[in-house]
């Protein structure tokens, strides 16, 4: 097992790829803290991880509960040695009918909230541990209408990037995940799609991707293990696209491939 007696935190380890990435680590040995907003889902994250997985409900951009939740997982489990700081949400904001609001909250949520968990995680993080931040292909991609969120994950790199150079006195490794489009229930929160708008996506999206096919969650966890685990010791400061070729030969897909 990759992760034997480590101890992981998960911000928005109740769903999607926070969820997969839980389960993943459980299954190779870890006990796992997971956070989220919505205690409905953590406790039937908790029910589904089992035993060695705590739940702690805390919206990482509300300062006290968020510092208050890493102080209690570290009561609980100890020493850190790894942060997966996943958690976000995506956010419609064409030019020229975008309000302030949405924007900043985008911006709060998706990059200084990644910033302070990661910054709160600290003192109670091991030497030689190791942070994942989640990006995204959009923080590379110029895709229309998500200037908000493409400024967030294009602004995780460079968080990464910093913080690697900061910590690595320390022998802490930060890296990023940047996944491409993956089945999760972020393509429909809050009502934006109903399913047969995501089946529609999904089979557009396909056309652009050189590997035909969105991917899956558990796809992304295995990548998030690669980076928490030993197998990458000495990689530091990178973005890992896990996104079926789409950054890497956005030409590639079936529908330009002529
Ligand atoms: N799915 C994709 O195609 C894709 C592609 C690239 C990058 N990503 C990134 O992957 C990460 C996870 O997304 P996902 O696809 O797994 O979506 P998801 O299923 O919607 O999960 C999002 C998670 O973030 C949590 N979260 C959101 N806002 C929060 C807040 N203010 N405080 C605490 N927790 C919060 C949610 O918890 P609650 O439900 O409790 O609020 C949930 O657990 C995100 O950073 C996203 O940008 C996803």
């Amino acid at each position: 097992m990759k992760l034997n007696g480590k101890k992981a935190l998960i911000t928005g380890g109740n769903s999607g790829i926070g969820l997969a990435t839980a389960k993943l680590f459980v299954d190779e040995g870890a006990e796992v803290i997971i956070t989220g907003r919505s205690q409905e889902t953590l406790d039937e994250a908790v029910k589904l991880l089992g035993p060695k997985a705590h739940a702690f409900r805390a919206d990482v951009t509300d300062s006290a509960a968020r510092k208050e939740a890493i102080r209690q997982a570290a009561e609980k489990v100890g020493k850190l040695d790894i942060v997966f700081a996943n958690a976000g949400i995506p956010g419609n904001t064409p030019a020229g009918s975008t309000s302030e609001e949405l924007f900043r909250q985008i911006i709060d949520i998706n990059l200084t909230a990644v910033f302070f968990t990661v910054e709160d995680a600290l003192p109670y993080l091991n030497d030689g541990g190791s942070v994942i931040l989640n990006g995204s292909v959009i923080g590379t991609l110029g895709q229309p209408g998500y200037a908000a969120y493409a400024a967030t994950k294009a602004g995780v790199r460079a968080l990464a990037r910093s913080l690697a150079a900061d910590l690595s006195p320390r022998g802490i490794r930060v890296n990023v995940v940047a996944p491409g489009a993956t089945k999760t229930p972020i393509w429909s929160r809050s009502g934006s799609r109903d399913a047969e708008a995501v089946s529609g996506l999904e089979q557009k999206l396909s056309q652009l991707i050189p590997l035909g096919r969105m991917g899956e969650a558990i796809e992304i966890a295995k990548a998030v293990l690669f980076l928490a685990s030993d197998d990458s010791s000495y990689v530091q400061g990178v973005e890992l696209f896990v996104d079926g070729g789409l950054t890497g030969t956005p030409f590639g897909g079936a529908a330009l491939r002529g």
